[in-house]
């Protein structure tokens, strides 16, 4: 049984290209492994709030030294992290904004990256506690970010996802671009994405 957690991130929902591409390779997935949960993070419709100084409070203090309003605090924090540790793998749908991730997945990371929980601190530095897991990220962009394009150099959207999902531990992350959607090159790239799709899905 794999257990795939999927988060989807866009508002646009049935307008969405990165959650549709991303639907369209769950599909593809489940048709090749019967045996798969799948749960669903979906950011879009349930935005998580914004960490305040409580939270922060409570992520670096230790669970049983944690007042009511700690605990209160961190609650949501220990769902989102229980839920996410509970996945053999990730299927991450996201619009690029503004030359990176929407606030609302930059929120919902805040929660996740958290000491003792997800990363820890030795003498040698830090360490990431998520091991031996799988991402496949699936990104719409509405400007041309390939190599060699106008764009390429100002991506910070897989650079950051790369980084901070590696300083956790996930270090097998893919990704499959749908860019130039706000273009004529739009159907091209929709064509390209799911041809990566298609090919990924049986061997993912
Ligand atoms: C607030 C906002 C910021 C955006 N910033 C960028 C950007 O920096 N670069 C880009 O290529 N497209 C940008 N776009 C366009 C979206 O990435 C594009 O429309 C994409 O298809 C949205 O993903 P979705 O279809 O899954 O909702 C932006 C769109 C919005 C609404």
């Amino acid at each position: 049984m794999v257990r795939i957690l999927q988060i989807d991130t866009s508002p646009r929902y049935e307008y969405s290209h990165s959650r549709t591409l991303a639907q369209e390779f769950m599909e593809k997935w489940s048709s090749h492994h019967s045996e798969t949960q799948i749960f669903h993070r979906d950011l879009g419709l349930n935005p998580v709030p914004y960490i305040d100084a409580t939270w922060v409070k409570a992520k670096f203090t230790v669970s049983d030294q944690y007042t009511p309003e700690l605990a209160a605090a961190i609650k949501l924090s220990d769902t989102l992290i229980d839920e996410f540790l509970a996945a053999d793998r990730y299927v991450l749908s996201t619009p690029m904004y503004n030359f990176s991730i929407p606030a609302v997945l930059k929120s919902y990371i805040d929660y996740i990256v958290r000491p003792r929980r997800t990363f820890t601190i030795d003498d040698n530095g830090f360490k990431g506690l998520v091991n031996h897991k799988k991402m496949l990220v699936i990104t719409a962009r509405g400007s041309d970010f390939r190599p060699g394009s106008a764009f390429a150099s100002q991506d910070f959207q897989e650079p950051f996802l790369r980084t901070v999902f590696n300083f956790i531990g996930i270090t097998d992350i893919q990704f499959i671009h749908a860019n130039a959607l706000n273009s004529d090159l739009r159907e091209q790239s929709l064509a390209e994405a799911r041809t990566a799709i298609q090919d990924l899905a049986p061997f993912w």
